[in-house]
Order: C-alpha cells, then structure tokens, then sequence
C-alpha cells in the first residue's frame, strides 16, 4: 500500500535564558519553601529570561540552532508558524519579527494562541501546510516569557512557570513517518478558570486594570488540576485507540509540563511505565507553548529517540484547549 504524504521533524533547535530562578530564591520573595514546590509540582529551578530579552529573542536563537543542525539558511524557510501567549507586543505578530531578525523577506508567518497546547496546534497547522503541498519547510516556534505575566507576588502561580522557546522544522515525507495522527479541543467554558484579562479590547490597560492586577496570569488551580488530568488522558486514550495502540506500543510520551502529579497521573492511567515518560519539569517548568518542543529537544539530548518509534505528545492548557499527537520518528 502506498503511504500517505505526512509532514515529519527534521530539525529541533531550543533556547532558555542563562538566569535561573530556583525554589530558594523564590522563598525570599513569597511565603513558600522548596519541599513544598517539589513535592506539589515536582519543580526545582525556573529559566527567567533577561528585562529586555523577548519571545522574538528566544525564539530567534531557537530557530537558529534548528537551521545550524538543518545546515540550511533562514532563507529556505516557506512559512513560520509561532506559538505564544506572550507575544513581544500585540502586533506586529512575533512571527514577523523573528523573520526581521532572521534577515528573512521571502517566506510570511503568523502567531497563533493556544496557550499550553499552542505547540500542539502550531504543529497540526505547519503539517497541513507540508501535506497540502503549499510549503516544502515549515517552522514552527513554540515560545513563552511567562515571568513578563507572573505576579511575583501570588505564590499561587509564580512558582509554576519560567521562559523558553523550542522550535521544529517540518518537511514532506512519503515513507511511513511523522505525525501520523492528531486530536484537538478547545471548550471555552475554561475561560473561568485560567486567564490574563488585561491588555485585550474588553480590557485595554488603563490605571484601574494595572492596580486589579489583570495584566497577570490568574488561575485557579485546583480546578486547571483536574480538567487537566482528564483533558490529557481522555485525549491519550483516545487517539490511541483510533490508532489501535495501547500504552505498550509507545517508545516515548511527552506531556505538557504543568505539575509532576497530573503527568504521573495520566502515564499511569493510560498504563505506562516511568521509563517511558519524559520529565524535564524539575529543570525548566511550565514555559506553557515552549514546553513540549523543549521536551523534544530534551529527549533527543538523551538518545531517547530512534528510528521507528512511536511518540505521543499530549497537552492542556488556557481555554481550555487539548489535544494529542502521534508520531512516527525518523
Ligand atoms: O497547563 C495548565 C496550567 N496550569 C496547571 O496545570 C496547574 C494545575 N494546578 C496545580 O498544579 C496545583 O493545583 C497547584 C500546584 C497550583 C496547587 O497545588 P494543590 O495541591 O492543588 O494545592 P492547593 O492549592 O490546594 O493548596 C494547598 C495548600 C493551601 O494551604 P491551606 O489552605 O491548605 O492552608 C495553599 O495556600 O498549600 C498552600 N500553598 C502553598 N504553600 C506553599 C499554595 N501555594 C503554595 C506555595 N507554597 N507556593
């Protein structure tokens, strides 16, 4: 039989900003202690990117590192596709000023907002572009500077996050490998429960809305916890066995990275073993739409990753949105 176009990885390139902001620094600024952050998330130190160090930064070093590993120019480049919630303003788009920095004035691209699962639909957008032969090279860039919306304030939310960016190139391939399967939700109900409600048109930055504090991120995390757990699993489950794939066929499941109890939770119910589970949260924590390409990245550091394998990436996030990802590594 003959396989079907699909858009795989070819290159992965990654950035975190030298400054790292760990549990014990945090203690000096809110009333919380390094066992507790550990043992309720699992994290141990943040990456905090520098004042006037932007998403565009990150992701052009990013970017770079990819086209380094790709031994191509920025030039080749058809299409850049962002992912963010903190894009470096609200237009231009950070697509626009990464291929400015890139030197690029032949390719176009565009921001796209999903939040934690933002890569997942960056990914699912680059593939249909690749599929549908509009272009032969796709970037996809998953961004976050989450310290430039954290209320250093709210023990609640500054623990959970930190800044990075990861990026992949897609390319066509005919012989069996790449994504070869995706789900994805989205189910704005979630708006209540994790948002930033200041600096759209509903709340344009006045005094009022700095002194209210909208221009942080908000979220009530008990409630995020468990959407979560079932978000993630429910869609693990299912396109697992739309594929007819059980947690034994996997080589390797990446999840979001948002605490270390809803990842062993969700490997556990969709019956993997720990060894099979990739885990960098300890070291970088949530960077919302940079977290599963830097765990891609993480994963090929470590030789985690070969020929034939079969990779489930999984994602929740502000929305809520939700999906999955099944690919076939080269
Ligand atoms: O990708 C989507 C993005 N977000 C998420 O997925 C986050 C999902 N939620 C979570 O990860 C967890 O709900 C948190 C880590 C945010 C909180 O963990 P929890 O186990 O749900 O704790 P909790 O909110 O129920 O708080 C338990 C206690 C409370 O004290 P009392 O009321 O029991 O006295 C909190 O005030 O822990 C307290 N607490 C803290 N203590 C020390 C809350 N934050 C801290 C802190 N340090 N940073």
């Amino acid at each position: 039989m003959k396989n079907v176009r699909q858009a795989k990885i070819t290159a992965v390139g990654h950035y975190v900003p030298e400054k790292v902001l760990d549990n014990f620094d945090l203690e000096k600024l809110i009333e919380t202690n390094n066992d507790w952050i550990i043992s309720r998330t699992g994290i141990k130190e943040r990456h905090i990117a520098a004042e006037n160090e932007t998403s565009s930064d990150m992701s052009v070093k990013a970017v770079q590192e990819l086209l380094e590993q790709r031994k191509m120019d920025a030039s080749e480049i058809d299409i850049l596709i962002v992912a963010t919630v903190t894009p470096d303003m609200l237009f231009p788009s950070t697509a626009a000023l990464i291929l400015d920095k890139l030197g690029v004035k032949t390719s176009w691209g565009f921001d796209l907002s999903g939040a934690c699962s933002g890569f997942l639909y960056a990914l699912s957008s680059g593939a249909a572009f690749i599929k549908a032969g509009t272009a032969k090279k796709v970037v996809v860039v998953g961004v976050d500077k989450m310290s430039s919306i954290m209320d250093y304030t709210d023990r609640n939310t500054c623990i959970l996050f930190g800044d990075g960016a990861g990026a992949v190139l897609l390319e066509a391939d005919d012989n069996g490998y790449g994504i070869f399967d995706e789900i994805m939700y989205t189910d704005g109900e979630g708006e209540k429960y994790l948002h930033m409600k200041g600096g759209g048109c509903l709340n344009p930055a006045t005094h009022e809305t700095v002194d209210a504090k909208m221009h942080y991120l908000k979220q009530d995390g008990k409630s995020v916890f468990k959407y979560a757990v079932k978000g993630m699993q429910e869609v693990s489950e299912e396109i697992l066995e739309k594929n007819n794939l059980t947690g034994k066929d996997l080589s390797l499941f990446i999840p979001h990275q948002a605490n270390l109890r809803i990842i062993d939770m969700v490997a556990k119910r969709i019956g993997l073993t720990p060894d099979q589970v990739l885990i960098n949260i300890d070291k970088f924590a949530n960077t919302t739409a940079a977290t599963l390409p830097l765990g891609i990245w993480d994963a090929l550091q470590d030789k985690r990753l070969k020929k034939d394998d079969i990779l489930l990436l999984a994602a929740f996030g502000a929305g809520f949105t939700w999906g999955s990802t099944l690919i076939k590594w080269e």
